[in-house]
C-alpha cells in the first residue's frame, strides 16, 4: 500500500530564541521546536528567565509521569495562564487534595462501565451531522459542534439544543486563536501580580463560554439522569457540597472543553486523511459493509470495528489533539544527566514523541495497520500518549474511543468527503493541535 505523508509545518534548525518564543507565543507553539526535536530525548531551553525541559524518551517520561509523579503533578504557569480564563479553577488546573476529589467524581461519570449508555448520543449527534453537511463545508466547525453537543447532552440531558452547541464551539474557537499560550511575565521573570495578561478577545470569549454553560445548566434543570446532576449532588468530607455555583460552572466549562476539541480535531484530520488515501478508505467501508451492512453501529458492535479503531489510533499519533503535557516541578530534581530545580517546566511533546524515528517506522507516513493487533512491530511502551498517562491520565478516554468510532462509521457510510488538491492543511497548535486554517472539504451523500 502507498504511503500518505501529510503536511506539517516547516520547522527552524536551532533552538528558540525570544523572537521565536514570542511568535510561538501568538502564533504556533510547534514553532517552537526544531526539526531535530523530533529525535532529541532532551531538549533543555530558556524562555527568556525561566527553563523548560522537554522529555521526549518513554522511559524517562515514565520516571516523570508515574514515578516522580509527586513532583510533577502540578501543571505549569503557562497552562494556568492559558486556560484559567476559561475554565477557572477546575480540577484539571488542581493538583493535591482538590484535584483528587474532583477527580474522583469525574471517573465515577466517566468510568468505562457507563459509556454504553452514552451510545444513543453518539448516533443521534453523527447522524444529526451527517444530514446538515453538503457541499463545501469546514467540517473542522462542524465536527466541534457535533462533539460539544455530545458531552451537553451526556451532562444535561438528551434536550440539548444543536445551535446552544454551536455558540459554545464557536466561542471556544474564538478563545483559543486569541489566546496567549505562553504566561510572558512568568517567562520574564516579572512579579506574579504582572501574570496573567491576556488579550481583551480572549476574555471575552471566555465569559461567552462562561455564560453559555451557566445558561444550559439553569435551562436544563440539571436533568436527571445527565452526568451534571452527579456532580452537583458530590459531597467532601465533611458532608457539604464539593462544588458551590461557580465551581460547577468551571467543571462544565472544562469538561465541554475537553470533550469537544479533542476528538473534534481527531476526527477533522481523520476525514482529510481518509480522503487523501482511497486505500484506507476502502478498507474502512469493506469492514462497515461486512460488521453493519449499512446501519449505525450499536454498542455490541464496536469491538469488531478493529481496523476504524486502529485509524483513529493513527489519527491521533500524527495529530495527537493535546500536542503537550505541560508540568511545574515542586521540588528540585535530575531528569537523567539534567539537573531541574523548583519551578521548571516540563513538558512531553506527543507531536514530537509520536513521530519520533527510533520508536516508529516512517513516523510521517500515514500507516494505521501499525495499530493493527498482528503488526509486525509493537507499540513503544510509553512513547504513544494521546491520552497522556499516570495518575492524571484522561478520564474521558473510553467516551472519546466510543464516540469517534461511531462518528467515522456513520459519517462514512452516509457522505462521500473528497479534498481540494489545492487545500494544504497545516497543525498549530495553542491549545489543542488544529488545521491552522479550518479544513474545508466537499461532502456529498452516497449515492
Ligand atoms: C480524543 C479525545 C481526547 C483526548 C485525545 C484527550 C486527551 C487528554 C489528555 C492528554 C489529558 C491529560 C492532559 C495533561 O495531563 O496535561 C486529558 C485529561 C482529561 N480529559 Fe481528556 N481527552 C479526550 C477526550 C475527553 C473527553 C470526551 C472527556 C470527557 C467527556 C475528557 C475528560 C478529561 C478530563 C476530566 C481530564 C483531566 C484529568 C485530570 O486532570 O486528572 N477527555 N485528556
Amino acid at each position: 500500500m502507498s504511503d500518505f505523508i501529510p503536511p506539517r509545518p516547516g520547522l527552524a534548525q536551532g533552538y528558540p530564541g525570544p523572537g521565536r518564543i514570542l511568535h510561538a507565543t501568538v502564533r504556533d507553539l510547534l514553532s517552537l521546536f526544531p526539526e531535530s526535536g523530533f529525535n532529541r530525548h532532551l531538549m533543555p531551553f530558556r524562555t527568556l528567565t525561566r527553563r523548560v525541559l522537554v522529555v521526549n524518551e518513554p522511559e524517562l517520561l515514565r520516571q516523570v509521569f508515574i514515578t516522580r509523579h509527586a513532583n510533577y503533578e502540578a501543571k505549569s504557569q503557562h497552562f494556568q495562564h492559558a486556560l484559567a480564563p476559561l475554565i477557572g479553577d477546575s480540577m484539571f488546573l488542581n493538583s493535591g487534595a482538590t484535584w483528587s476529589g474532583r477527580r474522583e467524581v469525574m471517573t465515577r461519570m466517566l468510568h468505562p462501565s457507563r459509556t454504553a449508555g452514552f451510545h444513543p448520543i453518539f448516533v443521534r449527534g453523527a447522524e444529526e451531522l451527517a444530514a446538515r453537511w453538503s457541499g463545501e463545508v469546514d467540517v473542522a466547525q462542524g465536527l466541534a459542534t457535533a462533539t460539544a453537543l455530545a458531552v451537553m447532552r451526556a451532562l444535561l440531558g438528551p434536550d440539548e439544543p444543536w445551535e446552544a452547541a454551536e455558540r459554545l464551539a464557536v466561542s471556544f474557537g474564538a478563545y483559543e486563536s486569541s489566546v496567549f499560550a505562553v504566561d510572558f511575565a512568568h517567562a520574564l521573570g516579572l512579579p506574579k501580580r504582572w501574570s496573567g495578561w491576556q488579550r481583551a478577545s480572549a476574555h471575552r470569549a471566555a465569559r461567552e463560554v462562561r455564560d453559555l454553560c451557566a445558561g444550559r445548566i439553569a435551562a436544563s434543570g440539571a436533568a436527571p439522569g445527565g452526568l451534571f446532576a452527579e456532580m452537583r449532588a458530590a459531597r467532601g468530607p465533611e458532608g457539604a457540597p464539593l462544588l458551590d455555583a461557580e465551581q460547577l460552572v468551571s467543571e462544565v466549562a472544562f469538561l465541554l472543553l475537553a470533550g469537544s476539541e479533542t476528538g473534534a480535531n481527531v476526527l477533522t484530520w481523520l476525514l482529510y486523511l481518509v480522503a487523501k488515501h482511497p486505500p484506507t478508505l476502502t478498507r474502512l467501508r469493506e469492514e462497515y459493509a461486512r460488521v453493519l451492512g449499512g446501519r449505525a453501529p450499536e454498542v455490541a458492535d464496536l469491538p469488531a470495528l478493529v481496523f476504524t479503531k486502529a485509524v483513529i489510533q493513527e489519527g491521533m499519533r500524527l495529530f495527537p489533539p493535546v500536542p503537550y503535557l505541560s508540568r511545574q516541578a515542586a521540588a528540585p530534581d535530575r531528569i537523567a544527566h539534567i539537573p531541574v530545580a523548583k519551578g521548571d517546566t516540563v513538558l512531553a511533546v506527543t507531536w514530537l514523541l509520536h513521530r519520533q524515528a527510533q520508536l516508529w517506522d516512517a513516523p510521517h507516513a500515514f500507516r494505521p495497520e501499525r495499530f493493527l493487533p498482528d503488526a509486525p512491530r509493537k507499540l513503544p511502551r510509553f512513547g504513544y500518549l494521546p491520552f497522556s498517562f499516570g495518575p492524571r491520565v484522561c478520564v474521558g478516554a473510553s467516551f472519546a474511543m466510543a464516540e469517534m468510532m461511531v462518528f467515522l462509521a456513520v459519517l462514512l457510510q452516509r457522505l462521500d468527503v473528497t479534498a481540494d488538491p489545492s487545500m494544504i492543511p497545516v497543525p498549530g497548535a495553542r491549545l489543542t493541535l488544529r488545521p491552522q486554517t479550518g479544513m474545508r472539504l466537499t461532502v456529498a451523500p452516497r449515492s
